[in-house]
């Protein structure tokens, strides 16, 4: 009965109220119930039927623009217990052909979520899809509108929905909503993010077990409480070295040490694949030009300088390495971001946003601190200081995830290997770490593998020259549904890339090589094989 009362006549078409295929038991969309969620309390739940309305691209997040959608929109916002938070869950269930799964989508930077264009893709492609706010201002670029609070102290509550909780109550509140609109349980439970969605990713594999069938992690922002405060050495640098070299100068020195290892895998395509066994010597690069559209500028041997540290990374007054440099051939763009211009006059160092409102707002608890100020030794002081104030609530990489592997999780966590803001050496120690905890890798690996994408930057954001994995989620679908192992990601370059190839990327430790014959931009002539020291 309940059948035939819920279509409406709107205009002239026929639009259903629930799912076109409606089972026993399943809800009107405007019935939907509060679900239950421990340790909060609903606040308030509201749903609307929203009918081919559109969702306009916005770069990077969603690449083109998403029509007629057809959803039923549910808004759960919940409290937690003692606290005094406000947490969105937005739900988008499609109204025709449901394909029985349920994704979580995570967010990026300062956002735990970002809404409508995080939901209108696997909406589109017929999933029960969420988002959460985590109860956060929404703002991927700054937290300051959440950081503190009125008493000027760290909101631990509202950093723990950031860090992990809302994760949770995302699945919770998703699962359930579906199941009540659809009148069955979601068959498949899925997590997709990249960079803090990656992390979030990893959150659920440790803390929330039994959430998620299959996760798939881009680059993940994890042991954040120790990179995201390296992120400032490449600032440090320069101001001790006391020369900010122009953008393009260091792009000029990047451009170099990319020629100079590109050919090591005998394929010549602007790519360096192991670009741990990259030994480029900056200094070699002095005296040339560096060429940026119309501009040339000189590199220096101060420039040189800078790079070298940079690719070093920073050190303990000891001289032990406290954190890995940015990769050889990843842009050093977004780091070491200079105000300086290409004909050389004076400018000064702008620190990444997300390393500099960290370190304002949560480790020194004071909006003005003045991140430009610091030098090594203060960086090395500041690094050991957030740890330990935070690593326990934002690390977000507890190695052990044996219930995940019982409870029958697939993770599947791919990186690009010139990522130039969250290192690939991040991904490759925690998957040590896990493999150590958990018995090596013959123990790890039917649940959790690594990809490491050559040439690619954050997340395959682009503009980026290498071959961006085209389709993870539907490898970590198929491993999860039908059992099928990834061994290999498909990836392609950008539409925008100079050159254009195809490219297998192999599961960590293994790498694509070239087999000797056939069109190289063709990913199958490319076999994986075991990595060589100088390859
Ligand atoms: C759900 O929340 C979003 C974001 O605040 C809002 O734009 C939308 O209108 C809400 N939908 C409903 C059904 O309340
Ligand atoms: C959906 O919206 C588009 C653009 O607003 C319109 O051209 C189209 O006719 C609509 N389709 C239906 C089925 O209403
Ligand atoms: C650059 O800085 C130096 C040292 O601070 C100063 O002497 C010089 O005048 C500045 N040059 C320009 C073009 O601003
Ligand atoms: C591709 O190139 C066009 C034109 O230069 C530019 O507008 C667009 O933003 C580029 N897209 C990407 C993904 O880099």
């Amino acid at each position: 009965m309940r059948y035939f009362l819920s279509f409406l006549i709107l205009g002239n078409s026929l639009l259903p109220t629930h799912a076109s295929t409606p089972t026993h038991g399943a809800k009107l969309c405007s019935e939907i119930p509060a679900p239950h969620v421990l340790g909060a309390t609903i606040a308030s739940i509201d749903s609307a039927i929203r009918t081919n309305f559109s969702v306009q691209s916005s770069p990077p997040t969603l690449a083109q623009d998403i029509v007629n959608l057809n959803v039923c929109e549910v808004n759960v916002t919940l409290t937690h217990t003692g606290s005094s938070d406000h947490v969105l869950v937005q739900t988008w269930l499609p109204l025709k052909s449901w394909n029985k799964r349920f994704v979580a989508i995570g967010g990026g930077a300062w956002a735990a979520g970002l809404g409508a264009i995080d939901l209108a893709l696997p909406a589109s492609q017929g999933y029960a899809v969420s988002s959460t706010n985590a109860g956060l201002s929404g703002n991927p670029l700054s937290p300051d509108l959440w950081a503190l609070k009125e008493d000027g102290t760290v909101n631990f509550e509202l950093l723990e929905n950031f860090a992990s909780r809302s994760i949770h109550d995302m699945a919770v509140v998703g699962q359930a909503v579906a199941a009540s609109f659809y009148g069955r349980p979601v068959k498949t439970s899925l997590w997709n993010g990249c960079s803090t969605g990656g992390r979030q990713g990893l959150v659920a594999a440790q803390k929330y077990p039994e959430d998620f069938d299959g996760i798939l992690a881009g680059a993940p922002a994890i042991y954040w409480t120790e990179y995201v405060v390296a992120e400032l050495w490449p600032q440090v640098v320069m101001k001790e070295e006391g020369y900010y070299p122009s953008n393009c100068e260091l792009d000029g020195i990047v451009q170099a040490a990319i020629r100079a290892c590109d050919n090591k895998d005998k394929v010549k395509d602007g790519i360096i694949t192991s670009p741990f066994n990259c030994k480029f010597d900056p200094f070699t690069a002095v005296g040339t030009m560096a060429q940026c559209g119309e501009e040339q500028v000189e590199i220096t041997s101060q420039g040189a300088a800078i790079v070298r540290k940079i690719w070093d990374g920073p050190k303990t007054p000891s001289g032990e390495r406290l954190w890995p440099g940015i990769p050889i051939g990843a842009s050093f763009a977004a780091l070491a971001y200079t105000t300086t211009e290409a004909n050389g006059v004076n400018g000064t160092g702008v620190p990444f946003f997300l390393a500099d409102a960290w370190v304002r707002y949560f480790v020194k608890e004071n909006p003005e601190f003045d991140t430009t100020s610091l030098d090594s030794a203060q960086l090395v002081e500041l690094f050991y200081e957030s740890k330990s104030k935070f690593g326990s609530i934002m690390d977000s990489a507890d190695p052990d995830l044996s219930k995940f592997k019982k409870a029958g999780g697939k993770l599947l966590v791919w990186h690009g290997l010139a990522d130039q803001l969250i290192y690939p050496q991040d991904s490759i120690r925690y998957l040590q770490e896990v493999e150590q905890i958990m018995g090596g890798e013959v123990a790890t690996k039917d649940f959790f593998r690594l990809f490491l994408a050559p040439g690619v930057d954050h997340c395959g954001f682009g503009p980026t020259p290498g071959a961006v994995p085209t389709a993870p989620f539907n490898a970590l679908l198929s491993w999860v549904e039908n059992g099928v192992v990834p061994e290999i990601l498909e990836a392609e370059t950008l539409p925008n890339s100079t050159a254009h190839f195809t490219r297998k990327i192999c599961r960590y430790p293994l790498v694509a090589k070239y087999r000797g014959r056939g069109d190289r931009a063709a990913a199958k002539n490319y076999v994986c094989v075991k990595p060589k020291e100088d390859c």
